[in-house]
């Protein structure tokens, strides 16, 4: 059965005339970085209020202190998975033109895909809170406390996308404008439950795109039919079959 709904899946990417793809944790739990929800979810060992923006002005030492284990530790030591290079290969064989990610690991880029959105940041950059100068992680220094600009010794926040904080201006309007004119959007590994970013698969379906999704159990779109094709198993299991049979090579 799911040799057959691969085989359905290849046969729609392979025609379609724009693939979007749409990424969650899920694509990057098999580079040993753990998703949010779950069992093994991250928000069953800290409280998601360490990513609140209010909370991380007002205990800046406290919500440090996880942000540095959560996502300068265990991304530290993550490396891109045969799912994010298939993506890539796809990338640049002129069948996947973009993703969109809501990830801050940077494994797609890593793997070599070029178009790709940061729906939620990234942790490669973090800003000045006082002068806005704008610095690489390896420029400043992360094992203090409270990491400080090295101009005028304002408190450091990473470039992702804090609780209660906007999605960034550029990113938001073009993976907006992304969903809308994609025929095909494949989403990888997201339950579909944080807003605004799981609003992308249903701005595409209303525009009569084909939505194909992977994830290792039903999520929201699976549950609610906005998936068309559902792939049941690991990003890395489906996406490797997926591109061999889009590419014609022999698994
Ligand atoms: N392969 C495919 N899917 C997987 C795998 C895997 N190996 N492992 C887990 N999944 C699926 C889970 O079934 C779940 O649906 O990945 C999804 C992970 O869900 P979440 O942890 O909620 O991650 P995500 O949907 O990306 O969260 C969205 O929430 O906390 C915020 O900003 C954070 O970007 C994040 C946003």
């Amino acid at each position: 059965m799911m040799q057959a709904e691969i085989l359905k899946a290849a046969a729609v990417l392979k025609q379609a005339k724009h693939v979007v793809v749409m990424t969650g944790a899920g694509i990057s739990v098999e580079s040993g970085i753990p998703s949010f929800r779950g069992e093994e979810g991250i928000w069953k060992r800290y409280d998601p209020i360490v990513l609140d923006l209010e909370y991380f002005f007002e205990n800046p030492q406290a919500s440090w202190a996880a942000i540095k284990t959560l996502f300068y530790d265990f991304f530290g030591e993550a490396r891109a998975n045969p799912a994010h290079f298939a993506l890539s290969e796809l990338e640049h064989a002129g069948i996947v033109k973009s993703i969109i990610t809501q990830n801050i690991d940077n494994l797609h880029t890593e793997a070599g895909s070029k178009q790709v959105y940061e729906y939620h940041g990234n942790t490669r950059t973090l800003t000045c809170t006082s002068c806005h100068s704008v610095y690489s992680r390896e420029q400043v220094d992360l094992t203090a406390p409270i990491p400080r600009c090295p101009k005028d010794h304002g408190m450091l926040k990473p470039n992702f996308v804090f609780f209660g904080e906007g999605i960034p201006e550029r990113e938001a309007t073009l993976s907006h404008q992304e969903a809308c004119r994609c025929d095909v959007m494949l989403i990888i590994g997201t339950t579909g439950e944080v807003r605004p970013a799981c609003n992308l698969p249903r701005i595409a379906k209303q525009n009569r795109a084909k939505i194909i999704e992977i994830n290792i159990e039903k999520s929201l779109y699976t549950l609610e039919h906005v998936s068309d094709i559902f792939l049941q198993g690991k990003a890395t299991t489906m996406m490797q079959a997926l591109k061999h049979a889009i590419l014609d090579k022999p698994v």
